[in-house]
């Protein structure tokens, strides 16, 4: 039995409960983040808490928590429940006003809710990163605003059915022929020791995993290109590989059926891996 924390109180997960009228659960009027936890320690939580803050800001919401006291509850929640390794997902709605309504609640009168919960789960020795994983492609027909970390996940999700059903990981989502990003990681492909990736927009998620990602190529002497490419380019290409703070880098194998590369986890992806894990490891807090 997990300890959760929803607004000001740690309680057991099955006494945890929010409003009917939050609207959370009627408007999808909600920011998230995911956090990674190695070792007990917080992966990249200044990053986490800066996009959070941008994501509340861009819908003009505000936080029920300082950072300093989101940074004491993500501590906390490691702590009480002995989580070694996995994540935190928090969420953050605009409240649950009186009634159902279209028009936001006044700030004043309905606070935000607040939610946190930790998510065991092997991240650093994972089997799908040393086997890759396959891809379809399906169209982007998210809204406008992927930068901002909304709970709007129902298209994601049906992506990740269309990919079950066709017997694939995951899915790339394709808008006027290039690649926006996967369900819930960013994409990317390798020419050489080039890594391409689209560059951000509106269009896709800022991961924090790819900032990361990015840096570290650079400090070892990869070439990094930020555009868009197409499926048939990735098909083409050396290796393809994706991010996320629950994946790291994960090496993409096969997409829509084709083979990328050798058809094995590339090079690159894999030394990306490693020295991702290895600098969370001595940065993580
Ligand atoms: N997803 N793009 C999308 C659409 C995402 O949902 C995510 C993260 C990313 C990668 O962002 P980051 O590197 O900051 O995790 C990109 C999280 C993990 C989730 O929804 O569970």
């Amino acid at each position: 039995m997990r300890t959760v924390y929803v607004n000001g109180e740690y309680l057991p997960e099955n006494e945890a409960k929010i409003s009917v009228f939050d609207r959370g659960f009627l408007m999808a009027d909600g920011v998230y983040e995911v956090t990674s936890v190695l070792d007990g320690k917080l992966v990249d939580f200044e990053g986490h808490a800066k996009r959070l803050e941008r994501s509340l800001h861009e819908l003009d919401m505000a936080s029920p928590v300082t950072t300093d006291e989101l940074l004491a509850i993500h501590r906390e929640l490691v702590q009480v429940n002995q989580l070694n390794e996995g994540g935190i997902y928090l969420q953050i709605t605009r409240g649950a006003p009186a009634d159902r309504d279209f028009a936001f609640p006044d700030p004043e009168e309905t606070p935000s809710s607040i939610v946190l919960f930790t998510q065991a789960k092997n991240l650093a020795n994972a089997p799908s990163a040393q086997t890759g994983i396959s891809v379809i492609s399906i169209e982007d027909i998210r809204w406008g605003r992927r930068d901002i970390k909304t709970v709007q996940l129902l298209y994601p999700s049906m992506g990740k059915m269309m990919a079950k059903k066709a017997g694939a990981d995951d899915a790339w989502m394709v808008e006027d022929g290039q690649v926006t990003e996967g369900t819930s990681n960013n994409a990317y492909i390798v020419k050489g020791r080039k890594i391409i990736t689209r560059q951000l927009s509106n269009d896709i998620l800022h991961g924090i995993t790819r900032a990361a990602v990015l840096r570290l190529a650079k400090e070892a002497q990869m070439e990094v290109e930020e555009r868009g490419f197409s499926i048939e380019e990735a098909q083409g290409a050396d290796e393809a590989f994706i991010t996320s703070a629950t994946t790291f880098v994960q090496p993409v194998v096969t997409i829509d059926g084709s083979s990328v590369g050798t058809g094995q986890p590339g090079k690159i992806a894999l030394r990306l891996r490693e020295i991702y894990i290895e600098e969370s490891r001595k940065k993580a807090l």
